[in-house]
Formats: C-alpha cells, structure tokens, sequence
C-alpha cells in the first residue's frame, strides 16, 4: 500500500503531472469535484458544500469512485456506460484527457471534461452547466467514436454519482393514474434499488424520475443534509441506486446512475455521430428537503420549463363538467360561466373533433383533427371569435400522437401505427400510439398544432394529452432497426416540440397524460405547467400536489376545482388556490353564493399570483405524517406570504398542529388577513386582523383553530 502511494506522489511532481488536476464544479453553495487518478482514470472526489478553496477539495477515496463508470474492463458493479467496439471488443477504458470552462452568462458556467478510449478512438464528454444561485448543476454525456463501424452502446447512462455514507434514506415518488406523485422514503438496503419505466410513452405514470437521498441520517424538512435529482427524460428511464458494501476503512458508498433505460433499448452509434444523453439536474442542501424544493423552483422557473416568467392564465375547463357532450351552444354558455368566475381563458377539452367517425366517447376519432360540424357548425374559428368577444381567450385539447382504430387516418395510414407483426393489436381507451419514429408523422404531429394554430391563430393555449403507454410496439418505419425503437420514439417527440416552440414561442401549453404521466422536464422544457392528476377530490390532490411541490414550482401545478367530493367549495377552492388555480365546473349549478366566492378567489388568486407562483414555498405540516396539511409561500423582498392550512381529519385538540411559519424576515412585521371567506363567515384563525413580527411567527407561530374535518383557511401575510 505504501509504495503505491509514493508512486502517486512521485508522478504528482513530473511536469505534466494528470493526478495532479482538480476540476471543481461549483455553484455558490454546492459543489462536485474531480481529479485523476495514477491511472488517468477519473474519479469524483467530492460532492458536497462548496469548499473554500480548491485545496480544501482532497482525494481520500483513493479509485473507488469513478466519475463515469465503464464495463467490460475492471469495474465490475453496475457501470454507467457499455459498449461493443467496432470490432466486438465488450469492454471499455476512459482516460482523462482534458477539460474546458466557459462562461454561459454570469450566473452558468459550463464545464466540459473529454475523456478517450486509450486503445479505440472513442471518445466520452461530460458536461455540468453549474447554476450558482440555484445551487443547480445538471450534467450530461456526450458519446461518439470515429471506429470503422457501428459501436452499440448497451448502457448509456446520463451520469454516475457517488456518495459516501454508511446508510442512505431515499424517497421517491410513485403512483397510478389518479393517484400520482405519492412520497416513499425507506433505508436503502445493500444492493440495486431502481425506479424506473418501460412505458414508452407516458413513461412517469408509475415513478417519476426525481428522488431525494438523505446521507447518513434521515433529513427533515428543515434540517439534514439532502441530494437530489431528477432526469430531464420523456422516455424509458432507470435511476439506478447500487448501494455497496466496501471495506470497513471506505464505509459504504452509493452509487447513483441515472439515464435512459437499457431495456430493450442497445444504440448502434455510427461513426462521427454524437449521442447526447437526457440531461440530469441535481441539487444539495445542509438545510433539509425545503431548501431543495425552492432550488428546483428557482431553477425551473428561470431555466427549466418554457416560459417560466409568463404570466400563468386562470381556466375554466369543460371536460368534468361536460365530458363528450356538448354542442357550440353548451360551450358557450360555459363563456359565461367563464365570466362569472372570472378567469381570463375557457379551455375546450376532447370531443370536439371527426366527422366519419364522430368524438362522441374515446372509442373514435382520434386522429381527425377537423371540428366536428354537427357539434360545432361554426367550427372552432365561430368558438374562438365568441370567447374573444366576451373577454375570454381560449384554448383547446389535443392528443397528436394516438390513433383510434375507427378513424379515418387509421384507414389512411396502417403504416404509421406503432404494432408489433404477428401480434393482436392491443388496445387501450380503444387507441393505438402513433410511429413518431416517422419523420413523416413528426410532420404530421406538428401539423396537427400547426394548422390549428394557422385557422384560428388566437388560440393561446393548449392541453396536450396522451392517454396510452405502447404495448406490442414495433416500428413500421424502423423496420428491422427495432433495437432502439424507445430511444427514437422520444427523440421524434422532442423534434415536433422543437418545431412547435421555435414557431409558436407565445402559445401556453399544458402537458397531460391522463393526469401527471408525463411530468419531467424533458418535457417541460416545452411545456410551461401540467396537469398532475385526474383527481381532483381535494384530500387526495393535497397529497399529490404536496409530492410535486418536492421537484416543480406552483405554477406549474394546474389545479381545478370540481364536482369531485362532498366537500365544502371553500375548501376545494382554497387547495386549488395553492398551485395554478383553475375551474372544471358547471358554472350554472353553482348557487350565486358559491359564483360569488369563487370569483372572489379568482381575485385573490390573481391578486397573490406573484407570491403563489414566483415566491419560496416552505412546507409547514405534511399531509404524510398527520391529518393535517399546510405550506406557504413568501416573496423574494419578504414583504408578502400566503399561508395555505388544511383539516383533513378532524382530530382530538391535542393532535393539532403546531403552524409555526417560515422563510419571513424575523425583523419585519407582518399583519395577518385570513382570506377566500364567504359573505358573512367569520375568520376562522382569532389572529385575523393582528400585527406579528416574523420572529414571533417563526418562532412561536400560530395557533390551530382549523377544528373540524374538511376546514381550511388562507391566511395573507403583509409588512407594514
Ligand atoms: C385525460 C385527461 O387527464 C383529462 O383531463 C381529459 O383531458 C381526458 N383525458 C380527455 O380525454
């Protein structure tokens, strides 16, 4: 052992001395650290607090925690890349080459680091743009070679992190159509744990590609040192989580490998093609699972998701409240509606569409785009002209990349259905998904938005829906290629995105599919909210909604108030207020008292919006750990808040909470206004109208009066 160690010292002071380099990627408070080792292999060799300096970043790991892990060659755990060469050799050795930094703007900096093959001109980059005030650094690798032929890369992963800690706590985030986003946190065992899809398409309906680990001891909110990640992928994903038992000297290290699914999915990279893998956005934090949240906030409102700073608009949406039936003159008593409630958009969901085969329930049309003319003989250009005229923009439902059997582009175009030969069609909600493998679909899909928009160019919204994952899934197009069908299937995906936003940057656009099953931010990169979930029952959705908010920010949450669940509107209203608000209501079954709160927290809503969508969200009390629930948000001048408390069981007095506030400043006082009230109700929380300074709410809080199941209060918070 002691010669070993003379030896990297003796080499440390040659001239050209590769042990020697440090590469520390740093935002202002985290901070990943590199460096070869004897054998030019680089290791990671630190990932933590950001240090002082780059002498305080030490190598104590000596080579157990390689940056990129290879197979075939001397790892043998679960390794990040594996590839066939040209010529049939399994095994793969990167050396460290070289690195370069560059200056995105003042706040990213990117940083490039090339390594080689030392016996094949294959080549690997690993890039890390660092988000200094996020506190953000999402990586990717770049893949290529110039070998005679094809190399296959078997496994291909976005990145590998190494953690050091005798144990780790994960949590992630699985579910089911209507019931996405529920949290899991459990002491990762020895072994590989993964979450993963091979869904194809609405790949995150079971996991979501986002995680949070707590090294050492389990973190809280507030407290505890937290990593997290997410990957910004809509296809097959694995986040793999080898936890291994090393000597009693390194304790145990984890390894995270998160990337595109190897399943079915080997990539034959032909010469001087680059395959760049989905992007992995990381963060880390001393101060607990909180602080991780609002640095995902913060980065995916200024960076990850379109139009981060636009301005969120209020809906009224038609599907809970008509379903397939309607006709032109339902939807526009619904503008009314619209008006009562006072939202700025009506959005027009499916059935509007297919004359051969009309939209009259999902068993037909899919793929028609044309307005149906016996539902709507003005077509939608009459529907678009009459919410214009009453005020209201509009939007509307689409679903580009699914086909119903009766349909006439099924009769048209067998060939561009994805169906495996010698296999039954296999049907979901009576639909088959379609080959975006297929340029010619690619054009196809975008034309779909794009004609819409070319007939009705006022339209500002739209819901993109897709209500299937692929079974039985074989390319027409690809034809024997198969091999990476998944792969090419979200690249074609992310092709039309790229179309449809480099023509229509201005046009709001939901991501759906059948609820959150597409939540990540490959998507969002495009999209600027989603809709996380068919159910809107308020007790559920208080949980669902509470699992986004570890990962995406409030106003990327859309949340509709409907008929679902007995309970009080007021407290629909006030849950739905606490993402983007909006409406799946039949407005004219509304008493006027209840048209008349909601528009009063349509109001509010718009009132608060800043703060809601663009202010710190800090979670107060965890639906998970009690029957109770609330968060807040606060400005980034800490001048507003908006506290949101729910009852979700009534429980004896001393089971209440404690609702301590957070993230004020402790020198200000702020007075207290509990909102979104009937005409006449009396505020539940006594403190209503009292002026606190932000210590004494932090410190001392404030006190429980939600008594009985099924209560709320939104309580805003202002400096004097
Ligand atoms: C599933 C979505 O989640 C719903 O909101 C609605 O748009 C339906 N699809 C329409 O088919």
């Amino acid at each position: 052992m002691k010669s070993f160690f003379c030896a990297i010292i003796s080499l440390c002071m040659l001239p050209v001395c590769v042990s020697a380099q440090k590469i520390i990627i740093a935002t202002d408070g985290v901070a990943i650290a590199y460096q070869p080792d004897a054998g030019k292999q680089l290791q990671q060799i630190y990932l933590g607090k950001k240090l002082s300096d780059s002498a305080s970043y030490r190598n104590i790991n000596a080579s157990l925690d390689p940056a990129y892990a290879t197979g075939g060659a001397t790892y043998l755990n679960e390794p990040a890349l594996q590839v066939k060469h040209a010529d049939g050799n399994m095994s793969l050795v990167l050396n460290y080459v070289s690195y370069e930094t560059k200056n995105e703007s003042p706040n990213v900096v990117l940083t490039d680091i090339k390594l080689k093959d030392p016996a094949y001109p294959f080549y690997v980059t690993l890039h890390y743009k660092a988000y200094k005030t996020q506190n953000i650094i999402e990586t990717w690798t770049t893949i290529s070679h110039t070998e005679k032929a094809d190399v296959v890369l078997n496994r291909y992963a976005s990145a590998f992190i190494n953690i050091k800690s005798p144990q780790n706590y994960l949590t992630h985030f699985y579910g089911e159509y209507n019931y996405e986003m529920q949290m899991h946190k459990f002491q990762l065992p020895p072994g590989i744990f993964s979450i993963q899809s091979k869904l194809g398409v609405r790949t995150a309906c079971n996991y979501n590609p986002s995680f949070l680990v707590s090294p050492n001891n389990d973190a809280t909110e507030t407290s505890g040192e937290v990593f997290a990640g997410s990957l910004a992928y809509s296809g097959n994903f694995d986040i793999q989580f080898e936890s291994l038992q090393l000597n009693i000297d390194m304790g145990n290290s984890l390894k995270i490998i998160p990337g595109i699914n190897a399943y079915a999915s080997s990539y034959s990279l032909k010469p001087n093609e680059n395959f760049d893998t989905p992007h992995f956005i990381f963060t880390y934090s001393v101060a607990g699972e909180g602080q991780i949240s609002r640095n995902f906030h913060n980065w995916a409102i200024n960076y990850g998701i379109w139009n981060g700073h636009q301005k969120r608009q209020t809906l009224l949406n038609n599907w809970e409240a008509t379903y397939f039936n309607f006709n032109q003159d339902t939807l526009v008593n619904l503008f009314d509606g619209a008006k009562k409630l006072g939202v700025d958009m009506f959005l027009l969901d499916d059935g509007w569409f297919a004359n051969k085969y009309p939209r009259n329930d999902s068993r037909a049309g899919l793929g028609d785009w044309e307005a149906n003319k016996k539902k709507l003989p003005g077509g939608i250009g009459y529907l678009v002209k009459e919410a214009t005229a009453k005020g209201l923009n509009f939007g509307i439902w689409i679903e580009p990349e699914m086909v119903n059997p009766k349909s006439e582009l099924y009769e048209k175009h067998p060939e561009w259905i994805l169906k495996a030969p010698n296999r039954p069609e296999h049907l979901y909600r009576t639909q088959l998904v379609l080959d975006l493998t297929n340029p010619v679909v690619q054009d196809y899909v975008f034309g779909v938005i794009d004609n819409l928009m070319k007939e009705s160019p006022a339209i500002s919204y739209m819901k993109w829906d897709c209500n299937r994952s692929m079974d039985n899934a074989y390319s027409p197009y690809l034809g024997k290629n198969q091999d990476a069908m998944y792969v090419r299937y979200a690249a074609g995906y992310y092709k039309v995105l790229d179309r449809i936003r480099a023509k229509y940057p201005k046009l709001d656009m939901m991501l759906c599919a059948s609820g959150g099953g597409r939540v990540e931010y490959g998507a969002l990169k495009y999209f600027q909210e989603f809709w996380p979930s068919d159910n809107t029952y308020p007790e559920d959705r208080i949980k669902i909604q509470w699992g986004y908010s570890y990962f995406y920010p409030a106003l990327t949450v859309c949340a509709h108030v409907t008929a679902a669940g007995s309970e009080p509107l007021k407290y629909k209203l006030d849950v739905a207020m606490s993402c983007k608000l909006g409406f799946d209501v039949m407005v004219k079954k509304m008493s006027e008292r209840e048209i008349a709160l909601s528009h009063t927290v349509t109001d509010n809503y718009r009132r608060l919006q800043d703060v809601i969508n663009y202010g710190e969200l800090y979670r107060l009390v965890s639906p998970y750990k009690t029957n109770f629930a609330s968060l807040m948000y606060v400005d980034n001048a800490k001048r507003k808040a908006v506290v949101f408390a729910y009852n979700l069981e009534s429980l004896e007095a001393d089971t209440y909470p404690e609702l301590k506030l957070n993230g004020l400043d402790p020198n200000k006082k702020y007075k207290v206004t509990e909102i979104n009230l009937n005409t006449g109700a009396r505020p539940q929380f006594r403190e209503n109208g009292q002026v606190f300074s932000g210590e004494t709410l932090m410190e001392q809080g404030l006190k429980w009066y939600l008594k009985s199941a099924k209560t709320s209060s939104v309580l805003e918070l202002e400096e004097i």
